[in-house]
Parts: C-alpha cells; structure tokens; sequence
C-alpha cells in the first residue's frame, strides 16, 4: 500500500505537470462552497445505473430543506445508440419531473453531474473525453456536452433554461459534504465506477481537481484482471477501475471460480462434470460475505441459484473466501490511492480531513468501510483519526445543486 500510495503520488504530480500519465487530472473550474450558498436548484445526475432527477432547496447555514428525487432507468437502446436521442432522452425526463413537481422553465437553476471524464473550459461546459463504465453513447466523444444537453432541451422546447454547473461526481460529493463540514477535501466515489478529487489551498484560493484515478495503470494485476480487460469494451483503459469497482468485481470472482473448477478444485461431482458459474455480481459478493451462519446459507442459495447444484461445505467456504480476498483488495487498492491523495495535500497529516464517499459498494459492502479504516489505520498509526471517512449519501445531485448555487444565474 505504502508503494502504491508514493508511485500513485508521482503520477498524480506528472498529471498535473502536463507529463506523460494515466490520470488525466481534470480542473473543475469551481471554488469550494462556503455553506451560504441557497435556493431551489435541479440536479440531473448521470453516470451510474440509473438516471436521476432532484430538486433541492438549499437553506444557507450548511442545511437542507425537502429534496424530491426521481430515478429513471436508462433504456439499453440508449446507452448503446446515437448522442441525440441519448440527451433527448434526458431532457424528456426533466420535462415530466418539472410537470410533476411545479417548476417553471424561468427560475430553474440547473446542476448537471456527469460522472465521465470531462476536459472543462468553464463551469457549464466540458468535452467527454472517454465513456467509461458501460456506456457507449455514439458521437459524444470529443463534444461538448453542456452543448448537447442544450441543444436536447431546445427540442423539447425548453430553451430557455440554461445549465449552470456540470460537474464530475466525485465534485458532488465533495461539494454536498463540503456544505456543511468545512473539513472537507476529498470526494470519493465506490460505485459502478471508482475515482476521487480533493481541493487544495493554494495562493490563489484553491483548486479542485478530479482525478480520474480509475484509469490508473501501475498496479501489479493478475491473470484474473488481465481476462477481465480483454473481456471489457474498452481493453487497456480503467485498469484500477477493473479492479476496485462494483461493476468488476463479480467478475474477477467468476474468473477465479472458473479457473478453480477447470483445475478441479472445486464444485467437483461424483461423475466429474464441471459446474462453471456465469454472471457474478458484486451485489452476491456483498450478500456472500454478509452470511455469518455456521452453514454458509447465503452462500448455499447463491450456489443453488447459479445453477451449481452439488456444492460441498468446503465449497461454499472456499467461495466466501474468495469473495474476501476480491473485495479486501480493491478496499486496500482504494486506502492506497486515497492516502496519496491526502498525502498530497498534506504531507504530514497535521491537520482533519473529512472525505466525501458515495456509491453503492462502499454503502451496500459488510466490510468495506472496516476495511478501509483498518487499512488507513496500518499507514498512519494513530493519525488515521485525523482522516474521517463519511458516507455522503446521493451527494453526487446534492452536490450538483450547491455548486448550480454558487454559479450567478
Ligand atoms: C468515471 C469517473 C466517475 C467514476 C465514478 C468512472 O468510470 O470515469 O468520471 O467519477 O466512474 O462514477
């Protein structure tokens, strides 16, 4: 972890340095909300699996007010068709939710998270650099998207709202805890993904950088997470993405169990017929480990409904322990990085850190916060207390909506 977190450090300074480097180390153009910031805003929230809307009314003080919030499934012909009928798509969406909830197209101030890569120009515009995650958007690559979203909303004869912010999800995080916990310098996201951003004082104030830490690539990788990229539609991209998130990691335990079944070493039947399993998900993985029972029943009932119908107890052991060892990895992968982020800021921890953290694996995962504490815990000693890990629920769209507040309409 100490090795990872120094040459994680190096790279992000060859990032910043405009050097050859796999993190591409994005300015988000905003500054650091105070907490005064108020008002009602709208939030489109976008990069996960769903897509979501929310309306939020920000009180000053570092409070909330009601928040409603509308999750829409994205269609797959969508997520795999042309750009105009993706942002048209969205932009219908935001017409019901304004129909359902009362919004006039006058005084809405729009917050738009976008939970790719953006190269930024200003605060509501920025050029998607690379899909990631499953998203395969046609003619998007390369454009503006704010412009996109514009063009969606006139179609819809909606003109005349204007983006305020588009900002990355790990900007919402950090900006949704930054609100009320002027600690506050890193945001994380564990989700379908994996990236972070921190701000750092500098003389001019301060920047925000969002990381991209997903695409990663000087991590030690194994066969496993080598199947697992060539698998990917996108080969030689997000490594540490592959290998920290909820969208891989089932399939780096598929990978594993395989293998184990091809050298008969598991699943092993009277007769000698193999039982592979298909279409692991790293929600099983959270389930699997869940099950404390002497039995390992979760375990069993995975097994059963997988299809694998001849699973000994030492079977069901072995897979939990396998589960184990994926999720621990990418726990650890992430206190690596983390720390060198944190290091970053402040080399010798003197001072609080609270990081934003959202997504679903850090949420869902039994151990995935204790292992991140205890991790935390083995670099820095007792100055891991200095660093506070705090779940920042939906603060990619709360985010969304304090920095739309920040930006003058
Ligand atoms: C994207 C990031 C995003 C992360 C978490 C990654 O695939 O490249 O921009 O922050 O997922 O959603």
């Amino acid at each position: 972890m100490r090795r990872i977190a120094k040459e994680f450090r190096a790279e992000m300074r060859a990032g910043l340095a405009g050097k050859k480097s796999s993190l591409k180390m994005l300015p988000a153009y905003i500054g650091a909300p105070t907490g005064d910031e108020r008002g009602r805003c709208v939030a489109l929230d976008l990069g996960g699996t769903n897509f979501r809307i929310a309306l939020v009314d920000l009180k000053g003080g570092g409070r909330l007010g009601s928040k409603k919030t509308r999750a829409y499934a994205i269609p797959k012909k969508h997520v795999t068709g042309s750009g105009t009928s993706f942002f048209d798509y969205i932009a219908r969406c935001l017409k019901c939710f304004m129909e359902e909830e009362g919004i006039s197209q006058e005084d809405i101030r729009l917050g738009f998270t976008f939970s790719f890569p953006l190269q930024q120009t200003g605060i509501a515009s920025g050029v998607l650099v690379k899909w990631t995650k499953a998203f395969r958007v046609s003619g998007v690559e390369g454009r503006d998207v704010v412009k996109m979203l514009q063009g969606a909303l006139a179609r819809q004869r909606m003109g005349v709202i204007k983006v305020s912010a588009i900002i990355n999800d790990t900007i919402g995080a950090f900006a949704a805890l930054r609100y009320r916990d002027a600690r506050c310098d890193v945001g994380v996201i564990i989700g379908t993904g994996t990236n972070g951003c921190y701000f750092a004082q500098d003389a001019h104030g301060g920047r925000l950088i969002n990381i991209e830490w997903g695409n990663y690539d000087k991590l030690p990788t194994t066969i496993y997470d080598k199947a697992v990229d060539r698998a990917s539609n996108n080969r030689g991209e997000q490594t540490l993405e592959k290998m920290v998130s909820g969208m891989y990691l089932g399939q780096i335990v598929e990978m594993m169990v395989n293998d184990l079944v091809n050298n008969s070493l598991l699943f092993i039947t009277p007769n000698n017929k193999r039982s592979y399993v298909r279409r692991f998900t790293s929600e099983l993985i959270s389930y699997i480990e869940e099950d404390t029972t002497k039995q390992l029943r979760n375990v069993g009932r995975v097994l059963d409904d997988l299809g694998v119908s001849n699973h000994s107890a030492k079977d069901r052991v072995i897979l939990k322990y396998v589960c184990r060892t994926v999720s621990r990895r990418s726990a650890r992968i992430l206190v690596s990085v983390l720390s060198g982020v944190i290091t970053t800021i402040d080399e010798n921890l003197s001072r609080d850190h609270a990081v934003a953290i959202d997504g679903s694996l850090y949420e869902k995962h039994p151990a995935f916060s204790d292992n991140i504490r205890k991790g935390l815990k083995e670099l820095f000693g007792s100055k891991a207390s200095r660093i506070k890990i705090i779940l920042t629920k939906d603060g990619s769209s709360e985010g969304a909506a304090v920095v739309a507040a920040i930006t003058p309409s």
